[in-house]
């Protein structure tokens, strides 16, 4: 074989046990695409609510205020009880009425009074078909529509109290407006993101996409909600393993937190990978194509990243699939070599240890052999 052809393939070897990159069935995927981190109702909830009250824990102080971010609202508009605020909407159950503005008669009204030249400031012409598109518009344009009790009675047409929120001094950002209009749909039931479809109501109120600022505002939290739940190359195994959930289903030695799971496989790979590739199951499945892999890395990677792929015998195929999308490269690896330095001699001595009620024992500190940080 000539040198180059062995340097090709020595470079492919590398790459391989770096990013499975010669494999691309089997390669783990890239880590999570940022773009959709930032554009995930609980990025766009939690960015919105710092817009709004410029803080992620908006609390009344004595004065019975709340704070105000950048987009100012509760200077004018209430949020809780026991909120001073000036006489505008109360935004307490928005969303819930947001879905009923678009169809009130008055509404109508007001689009057939701006349906040719436009709201004036704002060329805009009332056109919301849903709760999240109304409150799109109200922020685009605050005299589209003014709900009943606002301005003279019976007056359509009149110019809003509220300012336009594109335009200075608040000047959103559309990405900023998405924002606050999904944390509008997700604030009256907390932590329920069914709701929140302010990107989805923006794409189809503007009839384009929505793209992402192109430097990050003030306050971006950027993927943080994501990556709280992304495995990363710089956290530990034990990390890992707590935010992936492996845990509730797997015993795995050493790990403090995972002494009980049963759903799935004591977790000893040292011992049983090439145990796994060498059975005759296994064995077929490989030459059905269904798996791939012929080392115990490959087979503890396929096993995470493509669980149904082969189902350990006298298991259900119960494990979470799209492990794949939540680890990033260098996770998977740090996973899975320590996953292959557990066997079944220390699962045994770990047992007998806690069978003689030894004391909890002393956190183990130490570097795990075959951890990757070495090599980082
Ligand atoms: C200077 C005071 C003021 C500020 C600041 C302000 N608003 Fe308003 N807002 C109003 C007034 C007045 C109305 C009622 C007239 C109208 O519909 O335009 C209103 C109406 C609304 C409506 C429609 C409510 C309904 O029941 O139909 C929404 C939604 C809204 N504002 C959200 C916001 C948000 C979110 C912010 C901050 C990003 C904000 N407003 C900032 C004064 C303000
Ligand atoms: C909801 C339960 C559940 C969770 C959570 C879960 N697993 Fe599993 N796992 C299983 C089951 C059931 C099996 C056996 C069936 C199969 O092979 O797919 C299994 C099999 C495996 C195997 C093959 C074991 C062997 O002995 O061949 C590995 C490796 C594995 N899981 C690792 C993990 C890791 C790592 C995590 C966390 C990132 C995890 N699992 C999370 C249920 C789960």
């Amino acid at each position: 074989m000539s040198r180059g052809v062995l340097k090709k393939w020595g470079v492919c070897l590398v790459l391989f046990f770096l990013f499975s990159a010669c494999k691309p069935e089997s390669a783990p995927p890239l880590p999570p695409v940022e773009e959709e981190g930032r554009f995930s109702p609980e990025s766009l909830v939690q960015f919105g609510r710092r817009v709004v009250f410029g803080t992620d824990r908006p609390v009344l102080n004595e004065g019975g205020r709340l704070p105000v971010g950048k987009g100012q609202c509760a200077f004018c508009h209430m949020f809780v009880a026991g909120q001073k605020s000036d006489r505008c909407p109360d935004l307490r159950n928005v969303e819930a009425r947001s879905n009923q503005r678009p169809k009130e008669d008055r509404y109508r009204k007001f689009s057939e009074k701006f349906g040719d030249s436009g709201e004036p400031k704002t060329g805009m012409k009332p056109h919301a078909v849903s709760g999240g598109e109304y409150l799109i518009e109200s922020l685009y344009c605050p005299s589209c529509y003014m709900p009943e009790g606002q301005g003279p009675k019976g007056a359509v047409g009149m110019k809003s109290a509220m300012p336009v929120m594109t335009a200075p001094p608040m000047a959103l950002s559309d990405y900023e407006i998405v924002s606050v209009v999904a944390y509008l749909q997700e604030k009256d039931t907390p932590g329920d993101y069914s709701r929140v479809t302010a990107k989805q109501d923006w794409e189809h109120y503007f009839g384009k996409k929505l793209s992402l600022p192109e430097k990050a505002p003030d306050g971006f939290p950027g993927n943080e909600a994501t990556l709280k739940k992304t495995a990363l190359g710089t956290d530990t195994p034990d990390v890992i393993i707590e935010k992936m959930g492996c845990f509730v289903c797997h015993k795995i030695p050493t790990v403090s937190l995972a002494r009980t799971g049963v759903i799935g496989p004591l977790l000893v790979l040292k011992t049983n990978a090439q145990k796994r590739i060498a059975s005759p199951e296994y064995q077929e499945a490989l030459r059905e194509d269904r798996v791939k892999a012929t080392t115990p890395k490959e087979y503890v990677r396929e096993s995470i990243t493509h669980p149904g792929a082969f189902v350990v015998e006298g298991f259900s195929d119960a494990m979470p699939t799209d492990y794949r999308r939540k680890f990033t490269v260098g996770a998977l690896e740090k996973l899975v070599d320590f996953l292959l330095t557990l066997d079944e001699e220390l699962a045994m001595q770990e047992e007998r240890e806690r069978f003689g009620e030894v004391e909890e024992e002393e956190e183990e500190e130490e570097e795990r052999p075959g951890s990757l940080r070495g090599r980082e």
